[in-house]
Protein backbone atom coordinates (compact mmCIF):
# COMPACT_ATOMS: atom_id res chain seq x y z
CA UNK A 1 0.00 0.00 0.00
CA UNK A 2 1.08 3.27 -0.96
CA UNK A 3 1.32 6.18 1.44
CA UNK A 4 2.83 9.68 1.40
CA UNK A 5 3.87 10.50 5.21
CA UNK A 6 7.40 12.32 3.72
CA UNK A 7 8.03 14.53 0.81
CA UNK A 8 10.84 11.79 -0.17
CA UNK A 9 8.34 9.20 -0.30
CA UNK A 10 8.02 10.49 -3.53
CA UNK A 11 10.65 10.85 -6.43
CA UNK A 12 11.42 13.56 -8.50
CA UNK A 13 9.93 12.36 -11.58
CA UNK A 14 6.26 11.42 -9.61
CA UNK A 15 7.02 15.18 -7.78
CA UNK A 16 7.09 16.66 -11.40
CA UNK A 17 4.46 14.37 -12.64
CA UNK A 18 2.03 15.48 -9.79
CA UNK A 19 3.01 19.21 -10.59
CA UNK A 20 2.28 18.98 -14.28
CA UNK A 21 -1.08 17.55 -13.51
CA UNK A 22 -1.91 19.98 -10.69
CA UNK A 23 -1.36 22.58 -13.90
CA UNK A 24 -3.38 20.21 -16.27
CA UNK A 25 -6.26 20.38 -13.53
CA UNK A 26 -6.03 24.05 -12.92
CA UNK A 27 -6.29 24.75 -16.52
CA UNK A 28 -9.36 22.26 -17.11
CA UNK A 29 -10.78 20.93 -13.80
CA UNK A 30 -13.98 19.83 -15.46
CA UNK A 31 -12.10 17.44 -17.47
CA UNK A 32 -11.35 15.91 -13.88
CA UNK A 33 -15.10 16.36 -12.54
CA UNK A 34 -15.89 12.69 -12.39
CA UNK A 35 -12.39 11.04 -12.03
CA UNK A 36 -13.30 9.72 -8.57
CA UNK A 37 -16.86 9.39 -8.42
CA UNK A 38 -18.24 7.12 -6.10
CA UNK A 39 -14.98 7.39 -4.23
CA UNK A 40 -14.99 8.59 -0.52
CA UNK A 41 -11.92 10.44 1.40
CA UNK A 42 -11.93 10.54 5.15
CA UNK A 43 -10.48 13.62 6.69
CA UNK A 44 -9.33 12.99 10.39
CA UNK A 45 -7.71 15.86 11.76
CA UNK A 46 -6.77 15.72 15.47
CA UNK A 47 -5.26 19.39 14.99
CA UNK A 48 -7.11 22.72 13.56
CA UNK A 49 -6.60 23.50 9.99
CA UNK A 50 -8.67 25.73 7.53
CA UNK A 51 -6.85 25.34 4.29
CA UNK A 52 -5.38 21.95 4.68
CA UNK A 53 -8.88 20.26 5.59
CA UNK A 54 -10.87 22.23 3.38
CA UNK A 55 -8.94 21.89 0.30
CA UNK A 56 -8.56 18.35 0.63
CA UNK A 57 -12.16 18.15 0.78
CA UNK A 58 -12.93 20.51 -2.14
CA UNK A 59 -10.12 18.36 -4.28
CA UNK A 60 -12.08 15.32 -3.75
CA UNK A 61 -15.62 17.06 -4.53
CA UNK A 62 -13.95 18.67 -7.54
CA UNK A 63 -13.11 15.17 -8.91
CA UNK A 64 -16.81 13.81 -8.61
CA UNK A 65 -16.09 11.94 -4.92
CA UNK A 66 -17.71 12.44 -1.66
CA UNK A 67 -16.09 13.70 1.82
CA UNK A 68 -16.60 12.25 5.62
CA UNK A 69 -14.83 12.40 8.69
CA UNK A 70 -14.01 14.90 11.54
CA UNK A 71 -12.08 18.03 12.32
CA UNK A 72 -11.06 17.96 15.98
CA UNK A 73 -9.99 15.01 18.16
CA UNK A 74 -12.91 16.05 20.71
CA UNK A 75 -15.50 15.10 18.32
CA UNK A 76 -13.78 11.72 17.32
CA UNK A 77 -13.08 8.77 19.77
CA UNK A 78 -9.70 9.61 20.47
CA UNK A 79 -11.24 11.74 22.97
CA UNK A 80 -12.60 8.18 24.49
CA UNK A 81 -8.88 6.83 24.51
CA UNK A 82 -9.00 5.41 21.32
CA UNK A 83 -5.81 4.34 19.42
CA UNK A 84 -4.67 6.30 15.72
CA UNK A 85 -4.23 2.18 14.82
CA UNK A 86 -8.06 1.49 16.07
CA UNK A 87 -9.12 4.47 14.29
CA UNK A 88 -7.85 3.98 10.53
CA UNK A 89 -8.43 0.27 10.70
CA UNK A 90 -11.92 1.96 11.36
CA UNK A 91 -12.29 4.39 8.78
CA UNK A 92 -11.03 2.07 6.40
CA UNK A 93 -14.05 0.27 6.04
CA UNK A 94 -15.77 3.34 5.22
CA UNK A 95 -13.31 5.42 2.76
CA UNK A 96 -10.93 4.57 0.04
CA UNK A 97 -8.03 7.44 1.29
CA UNK A 98 -7.59 8.83 4.61
CA UNK A 99 -5.65 12.46 5.06
CA UNK A 100 -4.77 12.32 8.58
CA UNK A 101 -3.53 15.61 10.33
CA UNK A 102 -1.93 14.71 14.34
CA UNK A 103 0.00 16.70 16.92
CA UNK A 104 2.29 14.15 17.06
CA UNK A 105 5.17 12.72 15.06
CA UNK A 106 5.49 10.37 13.49
CA UNK A 107 1.19 9.53 14.00
CA UNK A 108 0.34 9.17 10.48
CA UNK A 109 3.32 6.79 9.80
CA UNK A 110 2.19 4.41 12.90
CA UNK A 111 -1.69 4.36 11.53
CA UNK A 112 -0.78 3.90 7.93
CA UNK A 113 1.37 0.45 9.46
CA UNK A 114 -2.02 -0.88 10.28
CA UNK A 115 -3.96 0.43 7.22
CA UNK A 116 -5.90 -0.88 4.31
CA UNK A 117 -6.33 2.34 2.63
CA UNK A 118 -3.26 5.24 1.70
CA UNK A 119 -2.87 7.65 3.91
CA UNK A 120 -1.87 11.15 3.58
CA UNK A 121 0.03 12.86 6.24
CA UNK A 122 -1.69 16.35 6.58
CA UNK A 123 0.94 17.65 9.14
CA UNK A 124 2.16 15.71 12.02
CA UNK A 125 3.41 18.22 14.50
CA UNK A 126 6.91 19.87 14.23
CA UNK A 127 7.58 17.11 11.94
CA UNK A 128 6.47 17.76 8.03
CA UNK A 129 3.35 18.59 6.00
CA UNK A 130 4.36 16.88 2.26
CA UNK A 131 1.44 18.32 0.71
CA UNK A 132 2.07 21.52 1.45
CA UNK A 133 5.31 21.26 0.18
CA UNK A 134 3.70 19.87 -3.09
CA UNK A 135 1.63 22.96 -3.23
CA UNK A 136 4.64 25.45 -2.43
CA UNK A 137 6.69 23.78 -5.54
CA UNK A 138 4.22 24.12 -7.27
CA UNK A 139 3.67 27.81 -6.95
CA UNK A 140 7.53 28.44 -7.31
CA UNK A 141 7.57 26.42 -10.56
CA UNK A 142 4.71 28.55 -11.29
CA UNK A 143 6.38 31.88 -10.54
CA UNK A 144 9.70 30.70 -11.09
CA UNK A 145 9.90 28.51 -13.76
CA UNK A 146 12.09 25.87 -12.11
CA UNK A 147 13.89 26.23 -8.84
CA UNK A 148 17.77 25.68 -10.44
CA UNK A 149 19.53 28.75 -9.24
CA UNK A 150 17.02 30.45 -6.90
CA UNK A 151 18.19 31.61 -3.55
CA UNK A 152 15.19 30.68 -1.10
CA UNK A 153 14.63 32.54 2.30
CA UNK A 154 12.87 31.00 5.15
CA UNK A 155 11.85 32.93 7.40
CA UNK A 156 10.49 32.77 11.29
CA UNK A 157 10.10 29.51 13.10
CA UNK A 158 12.36 27.50 11.40
CA UNK A 159 12.47 24.65 14.02
CA UNK A 160 8.68 24.22 14.62
CA UNK A 161 7.13 24.49 11.41
CA UNK A 162 6.74 21.32 9.58
CA UNK A 163 6.03 22.71 6.31
CA UNK A 164 9.92 24.55 6.36
CA UNK A 165 11.26 20.91 6.86
CA UNK A 166 9.41 19.07 4.35
CA UNK A 167 10.29 22.14 1.41
CA UNK A 168 13.92 21.86 2.57
CA UNK A 169 14.35 18.25 2.41
CA UNK A 170 12.16 18.08 -0.97
CA UNK A 171 14.89 20.98 -2.58
CA UNK A 172 18.03 19.55 -0.82
CA UNK A 173 17.26 16.82 -3.06
CA UNK A 174 16.59 18.23 -6.33
CA UNK A 175 19.62 20.48 -6.04
CA UNK A 176 20.20 24.10 -7.73
CA UNK A 177 18.94 25.94 -4.98
CA UNK A 178 21.12 28.01 -2.33
CA UNK A 179 19.19 28.68 1.28
CA UNK A 180 19.26 31.40 3.27
CA UNK A 181 17.88 30.63 6.79
CA UNK A 182 16.64 33.29 8.92
CA UNK A 183 15.45 33.31 12.57
CA UNK A 184 16.27 33.79 16.31
CA UNK A 185 18.87 31.63 17.38
CA UNK A 186 16.30 29.32 19.12
CA UNK A 187 14.34 28.61 16.38
CA UNK A 188 17.07 27.43 14.40
CA UNK A 189 16.04 24.61 12.09
CA UNK A 190 16.69 21.24 13.80
CA UNK A 191 19.91 19.12 13.61
CA UNK A 192 18.61 16.59 11.19
CA UNK A 193 17.83 19.37 8.71
CA UNK A 194 21.25 20.92 8.82
CA UNK A 195 22.79 17.40 8.06
CA UNK A 196 20.53 16.65 4.94
CA UNK A 197 21.74 20.08 3.84
CA UNK A 198 25.47 19.71 4.14
CA UNK A 199 24.95 15.68 2.97
CA UNK A 200 24.12 17.10 -0.08
CA UNK A 201 26.08 19.95 -0.35
CA UNK A 202 23.78 22.43 -0.55
CA UNK A 203 25.07 25.91 -0.23
CA UNK A 204 23.21 27.90 2.88
CA UNK A 205 23.53 30.49 5.36
CA UNK A 206 21.66 31.61 8.45
CA UNK A 207 20.82 35.10 8.98
CA UNK A 208 19.27 36.78 12.22
CA UNK A 209 17.80 39.89 9.75
CA UNK A 210 15.56 39.73 7.41
CA UNK A 211 16.03 43.86 6.52
CA UNK A 212 20.22 42.57 5.74
CA UNK A 213 18.90 39.14 3.75
CA UNK A 214 15.94 40.34 1.43
CA UNK A 215 17.90 41.88 -0.88
CA UNK A 216 19.37 38.59 -2.04
CA UNK A 217 16.20 36.74 -2.47
CA UNK A 218 14.71 34.97 -5.05
CA UNK A 219 11.60 33.70 -3.02
CA UNK A 220 10.99 34.45 0.58
CA UNK A 221 9.39 31.95 2.50
CA UNK A 222 7.42 33.69 5.92
CA UNK A 223 6.00 31.21 8.52
CA UNK A 224 4.30 31.55 11.56
CA UNK A 225 5.81 31.04 15.41
CA UNK A 226 4.26 27.75 16.08
CA UNK A 227 2.63 28.78 19.71
CA UNK A 228 1.26 25.35 19.96
CA UNK A 229 4.49 23.63 20.35
CA UNK A 230 5.96 25.92 22.69
CA UNK A 231 6.65 24.31 26.36
CA UNK A 232 6.42 28.47 27.80
CA UNK A 233 4.12 30.95 26.87
CA UNK A 234 6.88 33.60 28.03
CA UNK A 235 9.16 32.59 25.72
CA UNK A 236 6.55 32.42 22.78
CA UNK A 237 5.73 35.69 23.54
CA UNK A 238 9.43 36.86 23.48
CA UNK A 239 10.06 35.48 20.24
CA UNK A 240 6.55 35.52 18.24
CA UNK A 241 7.39 39.34 16.86
CA UNK A 242 10.41 38.58 15.53
CA UNK A 243 10.25 39.02 12.03
CA UNK A 244 6.98 41.33 10.24
CA UNK A 245 7.36 42.10 6.60
CA UNK A 246 6.30 44.87 6.17
CA UNK A 247 6.14 47.31 2.68
CA UNK A 248 9.35 49.09 4.20
CA UNK A 249 11.22 45.91 5.00
CA UNK A 250 9.85 44.74 0.91
CA UNK A 251 11.16 47.94 -0.43
CA UNK A 252 14.81 46.37 -0.47
CA UNK A 253 13.54 42.82 -2.02
CA UNK A 254 14.28 42.62 -5.82
CA UNK A 255 11.20 43.50 -8.06
CA UNK A 256 11.19 39.44 -8.90
CA UNK A 257 11.19 38.72 -5.36
CA UNK A 258 8.14 36.02 -4.60
CA UNK A 259 7.18 36.03 -1.34
CA UNK A 260 5.28 32.56 -0.06
CA UNK A 261 3.59 31.90 3.35
CA UNK A 262 1.51 28.60 4.21
CA UNK A 263 -0.53 30.76 5.80
CA UNK A 264 -2.30 30.97 9.11
CA UNK A 265 -0.46 34.52 8.86
CA UNK A 266 -0.50 35.94 12.40
CA UNK A 267 1.22 38.83 12.48
CA UNK A 268 4.32 38.33 10.41
CA UNK A 269 3.25 39.89 7.20
CA UNK A 270 1.90 43.59 7.79
CA UNK A 271 -1.80 43.41 5.69
CA UNK A 272 -0.44 46.50 3.33
CA UNK A 273 1.88 43.43 1.23
CA UNK A 274 -1.08 41.64 0.04
CA UNK A 275 -1.45 44.07 -2.45
CA UNK A 276 1.78 43.81 -3.80
CA UNK A 277 2.78 42.02 -6.96
CA UNK A 278 5.63 40.01 -5.29
CA UNK A 279 2.94 38.31 -2.25
CA UNK A 280 1.81 34.98 -3.71
CA UNK A 281 0.17 33.37 -0.55
CA UNK A 282 -3.15 33.50 -1.49
CA UNK A 283 -2.06 31.80 -5.19
CA UNK A 284 -0.61 28.86 -2.48
CA UNK A 285 -3.96 28.41 -1.17
CA UNK A 286 -5.54 27.88 -4.45
CA UNK A 287 -2.68 26.08 -5.74
CA UNK A 288 -3.21 23.76 -2.83
CA UNK A 289 -6.22 22.64 -4.24
CA UNK A 290 -5.03 21.24 -7.73
CA UNK A 291 -2.03 19.42 -5.71
CA UNK A 292 -3.76 17.48 -3.97
CA UNK A 293 -6.56 16.38 -6.73
CA UNK A 294 -3.56 14.98 -8.67
CA UNK A 295 -2.81 13.26 -5.36
CA UNK A 296 -5.67 11.84 -4.71
CA UNK A 297 -6.36 10.68 -8.51
CA UNK A 298 -2.09 9.13 -8.17
CA UNK A 299 -2.92 7.06 -5.40
CA UNK A 300 -5.57 6.10 -5.32
CA UNK A 301 -4.95 4.52 -8.84
CA UNK A 302 -1.70 3.07 -7.27
CA UNK A 303 -4.28 1.14 -5.13
CA UNK A 304 -6.32 -0.24 -6.90
CA UNK A 305 -9.54 1.60 -6.57
C1 LIG B 1 0.77 25.13 8.18
C2 LIG B 1 0.73 23.91 9.08
O1 LIG B 1 -0.35 23.47 9.48
O2 LIG B 1 1.80 23.42 9.34
N1 LIG B 1 -0.50 25.47 7.69
C3 LIG B 1 -0.95 24.85 6.57
O3 LIG B 1 -1.17 23.66 6.54
N2 LIG B 1 -1.11 25.59 5.47
C4 LIG B 1 1.51 26.26 8.73
C5 LIG B 1 1.15 26.76 10.10
O4 LIG B 1 0.24 26.26 10.76
O5 LIG B 1 1.81 27.71 10.51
Amino acid sequence: MRHLLDITDLSEKEIDALISQAADIKRDPGAYADVCSRKKLATLFFEPSTRTRLSFEAAMLDLGGSVIGFSSADSSSAAKGESVSDTVITVGCYADIIAMRHPKEGAPRIASMRSRVPIINAGDGGHSHPTQTLTDLFTIAEEKGTTQGLTIGLCGDLKFGRTVHSLILALTRRGGVRFVLISPQELRVPPYIIDALERTGTPFTEARSLEEAIGSLDVLYMTRVQRERFFSEDEYLRLKDSYILTPEILSLGRRELSVLHPLPRVNEISRSVDDDSRACYFKQVENGKFVRMALIIKLLAEAGR
